[in-house]
C-alpha cells in the first residue's frame, strides 16, 4: 500500500471555540499544542494532532492527511505523480504547521486537498481524555475514516484505487448511488466514496462523515450520554453497521457533518481480502434522524 493511513483531518471553523468545547468535552480529545482562535490541535494519541481546527470564513474539512511510511514513500509517490501528469504542491511552511517533516497537497477529482506526508511529531506527554474516554484505536490504523460525496465517481473512485492503491472491501448499491469502502490497513475502511456531489442533503460541511474509533463499546456509551445530555443532534441513532460491524453513533461537529463515534469494528488482512457486495447497511440501530421530506 502506497498510503499507510489516515492522518489526520483539517477543519476550517468560524468558531473554533465551539469545537474545543465539543472536540474535548463531547469526543473526549485532548487539547494540543496550538489551543487559540486561529489553530486548535486535538489530539487522540500520542501524535502532535489529529484534528487541525483553523478559523476562517466557513465551517467545512479544509484537507484531509494521509500519512506515508516514510521519506522515500514519499519520494516514489511524487514520481509517479510526475509520470501520470498529476499536480502537486509544496506549499512554504505548512509541514511545520502540521507539526509534520514533509507534506505535498494534491486536489482529488472531487475536490478534496489532500495532505500526503511523512514524520509527524510524537508529544512527550501521553494522552490523557479531558472526558474519561479509555483511548482511541489509532495506531497502524489511523485516525479512523472519512466518507466522500465522490462526484464525478468513476474518476474519484479511479484515482483512489488505480493512483494511490486503496483496495475494495466492500460495496453497496444505496439506492441508485454507488458506495465504495477502500481499505489502506487493516481497518475495514480508511476512505468510502458515495456518488452524490456536495448538493446531496447529506453532505455537510463538504463531508460524508469522519469516523472516530474508540477503544471500548463502554467508551462510546459514555460519549453518547454525553453528546445527549449536552443536547448534541445526532444524525444516527446507535446501531450496528453490516460491513466493517462498527457499533456506533453519528452526531453533529460544529463543521455540520456528524462524526461516527465507534467501537468494536473488524479488522480485514489487506493481502487477502477479497471484494463483497453487502447491500444492506446494518445489523440493527443506526436510524438516519432528519431526513428531508420529498
Ligand atoms: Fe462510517
Amino acid at each position: 500500500m502506497k498510503i499507510h493511513s489516515l492522518g489526520y483531518l483539517v477543519i476550517q471553523s468560524t468558531d473554533p471555540a465551539a469545537w474545543r468545547d465539543f472536540g474535548t468535552r463531547i469526543l473526549g480529545l485532548m487539547p494540543g499544542r496550538h489551543d487559540d482562535e486561529g489553530t486548535l490541535w486535538l489530539r487522540a494519541d500520542e501524535r502532535c494532532q489529529r484534528l487541525v481546527i483553523e478559523g476562517g470564513e466557513a465551517d467545512e474539512v479544509a484537507a484531509i492527511g494521509w500519512e506515508l511510511r516514510n521519506d522515500l514513500v514519499l519520494e516514489d509517490l511524487l514520481a509517479e505523480f510526475d509520470a501520470a501528469g498529476v499536480a502537486y504542491e509544496r506549499v512554504e511552511g505548512l509541514a511545520a504547521r502540521r507539526g509534520v517533516a514533509d507534506l505535498v497537497r494534491v486536489t482529488d477529482p472531487a475536490g478534496y486537498v489532500l495532505e500526503f506526508y511523512w514524520g509527524m511529531q510524537v508529544e512527550p506527554a501521553p494522552f490523557v481524555s479531558p472526558a474519561g474516554v479509555s483511548g482511541f484505536r489509532t495506531g497502524s490504523a489511523g485516525l479512523g475514516h472519512v466518507v466522500l460525496a465522490a462526484h464525478p465517481f468513476a474518476e474519484t473512485n479511479a484515482f483512489y484505487r488505480r493512483r494511490l492503491g486503496f483496495g475494495l472491501t466492500d460495496f453497496a448499491d444505496m439506492g441508485g448511488t454507488p458506495g465504495h469502502f477502500l481499505h489502506t490497513n487493516e481497518r475495514h475502511h480508511s476512505l468510502a466514496l458515495i456518488g452524490v456531489d456536495r448538493s446531496a442533503w447529506f453532505v455537510k460541511g463538504g463531508l460524508v462523515h469522519l469516523m472516530v474509533e474508540m477503544k471500548t463499546i463502554t467508551d462510546v456509551g459514555m460519549a453518547h450520554a454525553r453528546a445527549a445530555a449536552a443536547g448534541c443532534e445526532f444524525f444516527e441513532t446507535l446501531g450496528e453497521h453490516a460491513n466493517d460491524r462498527m457499533f456506533s453513533f453519528y452526531v453533529d461537529s460544529p463543521a455540520g457533518f456528524p462524526i461516527e463515534v465507534g467501537a468494536g469494528a473488524v479488522e480485514i488482512d489487506p493481502d487477502t481480502w477479497t471484494s463483497v457486495d453487502i447491500p444492506f447497511p446494518d445489523m440493527w440501530g443506526h436510524q438516519v434522524l432528519g431526513v428531508p421530506e420529498q
